[in-house]
């Protein structure tokens, strides 16, 4: 005896348009072609003409790009054109997010979980097969129900169990070549268990579970084709299974507990935190959209400060002749300070060099002030030399929170404690008001080098002080 399954493509499907019944169209497809649905057939529908039935179609045009997705533009764009692939526009890179519960990796291309929890690239968002140069094509809003509404229509009119499987085809990681996927299930589960059943030399199968949803998906993705075969209906016939009524997607989605290869938010920031440099180097000569630098010090506002004072306050200085002027006198007291140290000329020349291209080539340099206004007063001076130490305090912090924002938007940064040694030049210069008292530059801006030498760390038992 011998076991074969067919696959068997639904032709002429007409044009699908909004508004238009699937499982009323399969119908028809099958009983002017004659073709006679049989008991445990399985369904395979391309999502896309879901997507079309459902309307849901986006016009790039119509699309506000956001903050966010303007900065994972600037940095997916040079690394598509270095890998020569399509470039994702701004609008796109919108809707991807929209889409989007979170995006796992941003290099030349988009990763994201969709909202479904689907891990797949560009948050399965289509531009093939749809019409319209500025048309983009979006996954349904739930698979499953699209799925058990056509299921549920076959059944009451032919009677018949018919599994249904809506199906996409993803990229994947570790190999090439994209390969279908079930995307939503009705009557079968698309895995199958295999756990407890023996193998054949009698071992108790301990963890085999079959994704046949998938399998069946990629089976159909044969005839079903990628490009413009036009057969978005498959029928597979003959594959054995369980009819279940209660079948749904979720069995096949690994949560990310599970999920080795998923970073956790916890490594994300652990990451953040130990790869966070201070960055002495050279700057790229590539422009830092100022909004991206406002986005780190909106980030840096939820830093603590002793009764939430939030005593800091920031000055952006860009590459002007104020900032020229700026760095010139305070290069003048450190050519002072330093001479007075009876330092060589040799140094102190080289010094001032380091200081004036350190500041100056910046694309930006912040000036972090502790503003006094916000300090309590107190009617003895050991309490109020103490809340000034708060101020300080609550500044650090917002400092450390800054670079941090820095670090999750890709930029380069150092923190300098140079305006403090020239506080009175740094408030006559800017002019600022007198409450404003400087703290620290902060250079930021995209750099040369991605692997800055760490600095040693002292160890755990050193920092921890037995008594
Ligand atoms: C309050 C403060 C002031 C700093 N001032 C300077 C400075 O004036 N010049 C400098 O080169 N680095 C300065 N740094 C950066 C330190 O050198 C740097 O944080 C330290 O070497 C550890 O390196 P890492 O930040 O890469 O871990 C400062 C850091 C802090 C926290």
């Amino acid at each position: 005896m011998t076991e074969h399954i067919q696959i068997i493509g639904l032709q002429n499907i007409p044009k699908i348009k909004k508004g238009d019944n699937i499982a009323q169209i399969i119908l028809e497809t099958c009983k002017n072609q004659s073709f006679e649905l049989q008991n445990l057939d399985i369904i395979l529908i391309a999502q896309t003409i879901i997507t079309k039935s459902l309307g849901r179609i986006r016009d790039l045009k119509k699309i506000e790009p956001s903050l966010e997705a303007q900065q994972l533009y600037e940095k997916v764009k040079p690394l598509a054109e270095e890998k020569r692939i399509p470039i994702k526009t701004p609008h796109l890179i919108q809707a991807i997010l929209e889409e989007s519960a979170r995006v796992l990796k941003a290099e030349h291309v988009i990763i994201t979980e969709t909202k479904h929890g689907f891990i797949c690239a560009n948050a399965g968002i289509d531009k093939s097969n749809i019409e319209g140069e500025t048309k983009i094509g979006l996954l349904p809003i739930d698979c499953d129900e699209e799925a058990q509404k056509i299921c549920k229509k076959i059944k009451a009119v032919t009677r018949k169990q018919i599994a249904i499987i809506i199906t996409d085809s993803f990229g994947r990681p570790f190999r090439r070549g994209a390969v279908g996927v079930a995307l939503g299930v009705a009557g079968i589960l698309p895995i199958k268990d295999q756990r407890g059943k023996k193998d054949l030399f009698g071992n108790i199968l301990q963890s085999t579970i079959i994704g046949q949803g998938d399998n069946l998906a990629a089976a159909a993705q044969l005839i079903m084709g990628e490009a413009d075969e036009g057969l978005p209906i498959i029928i597979i016939r003959g594959y054995r299974f369980k009819y279940d009524e209660d079948a749904t997607i979720s069995s096949l989605l690994r949560s990310s507990e599970e999920d080795i290869f998923r970073p956790s938010s916890t490594e994300f920031f652990r990451n953040i935190l130990k790869k966070r440099r201070s960055y002495k180097l050279p700057f790229l000569q590539k422009e830092v959209p100022k909004k991206i630098i406002k986005n780190c010090i909106e980030m840096s506002r939820w830093a603590p400060s002793a009764h939430n004072s939030q005593p800091w306050r920031y000055l952006i200085l860009e590459k002007d002749s104020m900032r020229e002027q700026l760095i010139d006198e305070m290069n003048k007291k450190l050519e002072c300070d330093l001479s007075k140290e009876g330092k060589s000329k040799t140094y102190i020349k080289r010094k001032i060099e380091k200081t004036r291209s350190q500041f100056l080539e910046s694309p930006f340099l912040i000036l972090l002030c502790l503003d006094t206004l916000a300090l309590e007063e107190y009617s003895d001076e050991e309490r109020n030399n103490n809340e000034y130490l708060l101020g300080l305090q609550g500044v650090s912090a917002a400092a450390t929170y800054l670079l941090l924002s820095f670090e999750i938007l890709g930029l380069s940064a150092c923190w300098y404690c140079a305006p403090l040694f020239a506080k009175d030049i740094v408030k006559k210069v800017i002019r600022l008001p007198k409450h404003l008292d400087p703290m620290a530059f902060f250079t930021v801006g995209y750099g040369i080098e991605s692997n800055v030498k760490t600095p040693f760390r002292k160890g755990v038992k050193d920092i921890i002080i037995n008594i």
